[in-house]
């Protein structure tokens, strides 16, 4: 057997941590053959709900997982993680102002950027707001490389690709190369011009203009508060899922005709910014319409906005 791989989970007692723990000590991350070590953080009014978690971790009886940290201090539940998945965030309370959920979650990002404030640490940011939680984690974290940190967009993707593929009538496989720039946030931009429908362009074979521009972008946009209408509950199963292929696309080759999303540093703009990614490294030379170009202003500007917001934890 290999050696374990530590894998740091925040808000493992959330709905997201739910269903994203199990699944990572069952194999669907890193592989059925790579034993696991899970450090778990919660606050410390979770602990006890927690526990409930470790339990029915205990109770799978997974054959991958080798044991199991957990605790409400980042500095000792992070000792040791070579992957840190930071779901954990604080949600808008009712009649909360954006820029107090801005405040308390760079809060929450300034301490635990300190806490994995070293080079041999991969980070994925999934606690809203995302990008710019990974923006404030990233200036408190000196020495850990900006690009070991990425915030999840790979759920937006994947959103659009069941759009496209539902209107085109094939199957989600079919479609690929589905970017979205910008902010995971209703702000976000999803790149109709280049992805594909079964190897052809999308326009190609949707030549509705109007739903592209008009149904696609809201839908892929509106999903998240479309799900807690229907719900109750804001998403978790899907941003799980999304999270275990957020670290698929950076470990493993993109296939040859796809691309991924993340949100990745801009050190220009100093910001954390959903982009198109193969391998690795940006996609370079997609060419999008000016209404993409439009929105992608806006998406940008948003993130400024937040940036400005949170100054004082930078
Ligand atoms: N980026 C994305 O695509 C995406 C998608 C869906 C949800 N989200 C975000 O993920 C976050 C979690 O969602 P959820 O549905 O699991 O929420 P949840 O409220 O069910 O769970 C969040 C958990 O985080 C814990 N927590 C809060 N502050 C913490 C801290 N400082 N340290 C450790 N744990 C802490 C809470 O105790 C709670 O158990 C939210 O911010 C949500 O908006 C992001």
């Amino acid at each position: 057997m290999r050696a374990p791989i530590r894998v740091a989970v925040s808000g493992a007692a959330g709905q997201i941590g739910y269903s994203l723990i199990y699944r990572i000590a069952a194999g669907d991350m890193f592989g059925k053959d790579q034993p696991i070590i899970l450090h778990l953080l919660e606050i410390p009014q979770a602990l006890t709900s927690l526990k409930g978690v470790e339990m029915e971790l205990d109770d799978c009886a997974f054959p991958l997982l080798e044991g199991i940290v957990t605790g409400s201090d980042p500095m000792k539940v992070f000792e040791g993680a070579e992957w840190a998945i930071l779901v954990g965030a604080k949600p808008r309370g009712k009649g909360m102002e954006r820029k107090d959920l801005l405040a308390d979650n760079a809060k929450i990002f300034v301490d635990q950027g300190k806490a994995l404030n070293r080079k041999d640490v991969k980070v994925l940011v999934v606690g809203n707001p995302a990008n710019t939680n990974a923006l404030v984690l990233a200036h408190n974290a000196k020495d850990l490389p900006k690009e070991n940190i990425r915030s999840m967009m790979r759920l937006d993707q994947n959103r659009a690709i069941i759009q496209l593929a539902k209107k085109a009538g094939v199957l989600a496989r079919d479609v690929k190369s589905v970017a979205v720039y910008g902010n995971h946030s209703p702000t976000m931009v999803p790149d109709y011009n280049n992805a594909t429908i079964q190897g052809r362009k999308v326009e190609d074979v949707i030549k509705d203009k109007t739903w592209l521009q008009g149904e696609f972008m809201t839908t892929v946009k509106k999903r998240g508060a479309q799900i807690i209408e229907a719900r109750g509950l804001s998403s978790s199963a899907s941003a799980a899922n999304a999270a275990i292929q957020t670290i698929q696309d950076w470990i493993l080759p993109t296939p040859k005709d796809d691309l991924f999303c993340a949100g990745i540093y801009n050190a220009e703009r100093d910001l954390f910014f959903g982009a198109a990614l193969k391998d690795q490294k940006i996609v370079l030379g997609l060419k999008i319409d000016s209404f993409l170009e439009e929105q992608v202003k806006i998406t940008e500007k948003e993130l400024l906005e937040e940036r400005e917001a949170v100054r004082q934890y930078l």
